[in-house]
Order: C-alpha cells, then sequence, then structure tokens
C-alpha cells in the first residue's frame, strides 16, 4: 500500500496547531500557542478564534515544509470538529475544507476527546510500547474528565464522567483564587514539587460509581484560604508549595481511586491515562505507583502529547482514512460532541 499522509488541523481552545503524520508517524507537530489570555484569567472565545485566524496559514505552511513533504504528498485532511470553542473550530473546520476542496483529497472530522486517548497509538521511529485492546484511558482535559474503555480504535465507550467540573478546571479555578496565571495547573505541578502534601488536607467528594465531581472541593479550598487569610494575610505567599502539593495530591487520589475501581470492575489492566493534566507530575508518579502495585501494563504519554497537539488528531484521521471513515463538505463544527 502506498503511504498515508495526513494534515491534521487542531484548533478547539487557544493553541493553533499543525501536523503532518504519514503512516501513524509523526513528520511535524507545531503549536502556536497563545499568550494573549494569561492576562484575563482564562480563554476568551473572541480572542482565541481571532488569532486562530492570524496562525493557522503560517503553522500549516510551517508544518508542511518541517515534514519535508509536498503539498501534493498530502492524502487527506483531518481536522478537530469539537467539542470546543465555536468559534475557534470554525476557524480550523473552513481551513481544513477549503485545503480538502482545494486539493479534491478527502475530509476528516475528528473528535477532540477521542484524539487525546488516540494519541497513545502514534508510532515513534526505533518502536514503543502501543496499548492493546481493550484498553482503559484516565482522559484529563482542562474541560473533561472520563474513564474510556477503548474496545477498538475508533469505538469508546465512556463509562466515568464529571457531573460538574474537570480537573482541570479544579487545578484551574483554585490557582485563580491564589492568583495564579491561566492555566494554573503547570504552576501548581511546579510549586507542589517543593512542597509537603500532608500539610493541609481537603475534603475528596463521594460519588457513587466511576463518576467524578471536582466542584466540592474547589468550594472547599476557596472557605480554606479565606479563613487562613483572616489570620493571616500573607498566608497563601508563606504556604503556596504546601497549599499547591496538598492541592494536587487530594485531586490526584480522587482520579487514582476512580481509575483503580474501573479496573477492577472491568478487569482490564491495560491502562493509560491522556489529556492535558496528564503532564502532572503527581499523576504520572501515583499512576506508576499504583500500575506497580497491581500489575497493570501502564501506558504515560510524551509531554508533547498530552495538551492539545494536532498529532493526536492525525492519529485519528490515519485510522479513519484507512477505514475509509471520510466526511462530506456540509460538516459543521459542534461545541458539544
Ligand atoms: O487537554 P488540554 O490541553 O486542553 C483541553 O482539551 O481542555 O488540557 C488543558 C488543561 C488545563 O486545565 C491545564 O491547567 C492542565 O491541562 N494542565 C495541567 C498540567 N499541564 C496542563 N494540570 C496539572 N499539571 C500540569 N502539569
Ligand atoms: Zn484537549
Amino acid at each position: 500500500m502506498n503511504s498515508v499522509t495526513i494534515l491534521a488541523i487542531e484548533s478547539s481552545c487557544d493553541d493553533t496547531s499543525v501536523a503532518v503524520i504519514r503512516d501513524g508517524f509523526v513528520l511535524s507537530n507545531l503549536i502556536a500557542s497563545q499568550d494573549i489570555h494569561m492576562a484575563y484569567g482564562g480563554v476568551v472565545p473572541e480572542l482565541a478564534s481571532r488569532a486562530h485566524q492570524a496562525n493557522i496559514v503560517p503553522v500549516t505552511h510551517q508544518a508542511i515544509v518541517k515534514a519535508g513533504i509536498q503539498p501534493e504528498d498530502i492524502s487527506a485532511v483531518a481536522f478537530t470538529r469539537g467539542p470546543g470553542l465555536l468559534g475557534s473550530l470554525l476557524v480550523g473546520t473552513s481551513f481544513a475544507k477549503g485545503f480538502a476542496l482545494s486539493r479534491n483529497i478527502p475530509l476528516i472530522e475528528v473528535n477532540h476527546l477521542q484524539a487525546h486517548v488516540m494519541a497513545h497509538f502514534i508510532k515513534e521511529e526505533g518502536g514503543n510500547k502501543i496499548p492493546a485492546l481493550p484498553f482503559l484511558c484516565l482522559l484529563v482535559s482542562g474541560g473533561h474528565t472520563r474513564i474510556i474503555v477503548m474496545k477498538s480504535h475508533l469505538e469508546m465507550e465512556v463509562i466515568g464522567n464529571t457531573i460538574d467540573d474537570a480537573a482541570g478546571e479544579a487545578f484551574d479555578k483554585c490557582g485563580k483564587v491564589m492568583g495564579f496565571p491561566y492555566p494554573a495547573g503547570p504552576l501548581i505541578d511546579k510549586l507542589a514539587k517543593e512542597g509537603n502534601r500532608k500539610a493541609f488536607s481537603f475534603t475528596k467528594p463521594h460519588i457513587k460509581g466511576l463518576d467524578f465531581s471536582f466542584s466540592g472541593l474547589k468550594t472547599g479550598f476557596l472557605y480554606f484560604l479565606r479563613d487562613r487569610l483572616k489570620d493571616d494575610p500573607d498566608f497563601i505567599g508563606k504556604n503556596k508549595a504546601d497549599i499547591c502539593a496538598s492541592l494536587q495530591d487530594t485531586i490526584v487520589r480522587i482520579l487514582i481511586d476512580k481509575t483503580v475501581k474501573a479496573s477492577d470492575q472491568t478487569g482490564i489492566r491495560e491502562i493509560g491515562i491522556a489529556g492535558g493534566v496528564s503532564a502532572n507530575s503527581g499523576l504520572r508518579n501515583a499512576m506508576t505507583e499504583e500500575a506497580g502495585k497491581r500489575g497493570w501494563n501502564l501506558f504515560i504519554p510524551a509531554f508533547r502529547y498530552t495538551t492539545d497537539n494536532a498529532a493526536m488528531i492525525g492519529i485519528t484521521g490515519y485510522y479513519k482514512y484507512l477505514r475509509g471513515e471520510f466526511t462530506g463538505q456540509d460538516v459543521a463544527p459542534l461545541a458539544r460532541m
């Protein structure tokens, strides 16, 4: 079979990313991040879509050049259809449609959440460990916290979901209360390394089954800080590392407990983590420890494939290409999917 080269476009939130994937290997994966949102404490949708418009053509050009291919080598264009910010998705969707139409090649829509899980199937030169199926994956991104069972490459069942905030939101919102810029997750992770995770304790939610809840933790955290700040206005400044370590440990424990439960219930021991929060060192360490205890075959993605990137869109597009799952030009982006 001739090689399959996918041009992949990701524009669901605040990063414009374009990748070129050939036969499951990444030839290029470029990301233009938008620092503009930091000052606002969260992503401003209108600013995000305008930045995507400015970035998409130069980033695509660079991704093609870096991959060392010609536009005529591209077999199909894969793009994120959703979920995400509608204005941002619209930029990527319209660009992908135009590209596919102008080159007369197939268009492939990709679900962003499915793509986070599919990142585990990216092939590396020299060979890498790829999950066997069924595969159980804890998906922890900025907007979603789910436990997914992957039965075939493109067939995923959600067996656990958050009933309110996502784990990423818990990091970001608690960080915001401490005065950290958005997104706060990476900074909390960094500070937590210097702190004592047993310094403070926060109440964990009691949610039945495999579902999650993080909004109670956020509220509890807010009240905790409010009370401590009454006694000592510099409480945060003096205890930053311990607060971050304790908060992170609470979030990580909630995630680990449900993953253990899901593995026990399904009997699946091929376990992975995916999404932006899977970059968290506390989660990566705790998962590794748990896997050692329980004999799991654990899959932790490379950092570059944890947060939003087009390579994961490309690998999903590649599997869809092999199955002939193409999308018509009448496709519209979906904020929810
Ligand atoms: O998957 P992602 O890049 O975007 C979405 O699809 O939502 O996830 C972004 C989330 C943010 O909430 C960010 O704070 C969090 O991932 N994040 C982290 C870390 N790196 C990114 N959270 C904790 N520790 C990190 N190292
Ligand atoms: Zn994402």
